[in-house]
């Protein structure tokens, strides 16, 4: 792969454009190998059947799983990177790595869902391995959460749909003190935003699905850090769990990332002014978004994402019950009623207020319920002209008729 392209000599563009490109073969791209199988060495015997390092079966490593590794390592500035099925995958490839029956992990109280139910439900019971949820804006109470036994700690660098902020920098001097492993799901901030390896984390899962690809077209997770603890997840969950991405799925997903940068500051760009929007209208209940002053996180997220932005992942509610949500997204046009994030085009969900999960959100989600709304790349002003339009239309008697 192209090893010429490095994060100590060449920009956050370049290395999107050319990093894990392939420039020896005939094409100036490197292609699609849909192959489960390469040719074998002539001494075949010699070969560590289980290894991860060179190209004989797809489960172990592929032509089109190592692009994108070297893309997504060039990106976040690590050592080594595993690409797996799913951002789920990846989470649960660091799990079955570095997790044994009767080990403790410290997480937030803040996460997407599938996580919160791995740790609350599925692992306790299935592995015997205990979880703390925790408040991590309250320092005292992360550090009281640790014990002999706590091996990981698993953090949101901005949660899912709170948009809770964790200072990175802190939590991984408090995992560190009590020799566990820090590990932050960056899937809200993608680089160039955030690059949590540079404040001390030991392990970045990003789900692959969202901004990474940002089309909406093919589901990818990837782990990152330091080689032997990637090593370490590419042996034992990647060859001997499986969870593997296809080929055509990380060519799909190195081709998305190539315009990752400009994309993103675009998304970001948008989503404070649309955000701006919202918290003026008095028929909007709240509006979390990290990139407003009244967010509680504003002045971390300021600090420690340096002036590069706040993402453009924010989460609201209109002034009414839960039938009002949905006639609201109901009278959206541009803005498109589904589950994910990150793709090009809006997309908004209705998520209600109760369920065990909602019991550690903020006093309005509670409330009110929250739409978790992905800031697209469509035009502001078309975003702002739905959101204004839909607005208009479900509450045609000023919002004292519907509160
Ligand atoms: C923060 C976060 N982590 C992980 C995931 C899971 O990713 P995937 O859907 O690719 O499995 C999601 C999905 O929404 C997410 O928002």
């Amino acid at each position: 792969m192209n090893d010429e392209i490095r994060p100590d000599a060449h920009g956050m563009m370049t290395r999107s454009v050319h990093a894990g490109n392939d420039p020896s073969g005939p094409s100036i791209r490197t292609p699609i190998t849909m192959a489960n199988s390469y040719h074998l060495p002539p001494e075949p015997e010699q070969m560590s059947w289980s290894g991860t390092n060179q190209l004989f079966y797809t489960r172990n490593t592929g032509a089109n799983q190592v692009a994108l590794q070297d893309k997504l390592a060039a990106l976040e500035e690590a050592e080594a990177a595993v690409a797996l099925a799913s951002g789920v995958a990846a989470l649960h490839a660091v799990f079955f790595t570095f997790l044994s029956t009767g080990d403790h992990v410290v997480v937030s109280d803040t996460t997407y869902e599938a996580t919160w139910k791995l740790w609350a439900e599925l692992l306790p019971r299935k592995y015997g391995i205990e979880a703390t949820f925790v408040d991590v804006t309250d320092h005292d109470a992360v550090r009281a959460a640790f014990r002999p036994e706590t091996k990981l700690f698993a953090v949101e660098t901005i949660a899912n749909p709170t948009t809770k902020v964790a200072d990175i920098a802190a939590m991984a001097g408090i995992a560190h003190e009590a020799g566990a492993l820090l590990l932050v799901d960056s899937t809200f901030t993608p680089p160039p935003l955030y690059r949590p390896l540079a404040d001390g984390a030991d392990l970045v899962v990003h789900s692959l699905t969202k901004y990474i690809n940002g089309h909406g077209d093919a589901m990818g997770g990837a782990v990152l850090g330091r080689a032997e603890l990637i090593d370490r997840i590419k042996t034992e969950a990647m060859v001997d769990v499986g969870g593997v991405i296809s080929p055509f799925n990380a060519w799909l997903i190195s081709r998305g990332a190539i315009t990752l940068p400009l994309r993103f500051a675009q998304h970001q760009q948008t989503a404070e002014r649309v955000a701006a929007f919202l918290d003026a209208d008095p028929r909007i209940a709240y509006v979390r978004y990290p990139g407003l002053p009244s967010h509680p996180e504003h002045d971390l997220a300021a600090r420690q994402f340096d002036g590069r932005g706040f993402g453009a992942m924010m989460a609201f509610a209109v002034r009414g019950d839960s039938a009002t949500q949905n006639r609201f997204v109901a009278n959206l046009e541009v803005i498109t009623s589904a589950v994910s994030l990150g793709h090009d085009e809006s997309l908004i969900v209705h998520v209600g207020p109760d369920g065990p999960r909602v019991a550690a959100y903020p006093a309005e989600f509670r409330e009110w319920g929250h739409l978790r709304f992905s800031v697209g790349l469509e035009d502001a002003d078309d975003l702002i002209a739905d959101l204004a339009r839909a607005l208009a239309a479900t509450f045609p008697n000023g919002v004292d008729q519907r509160v």
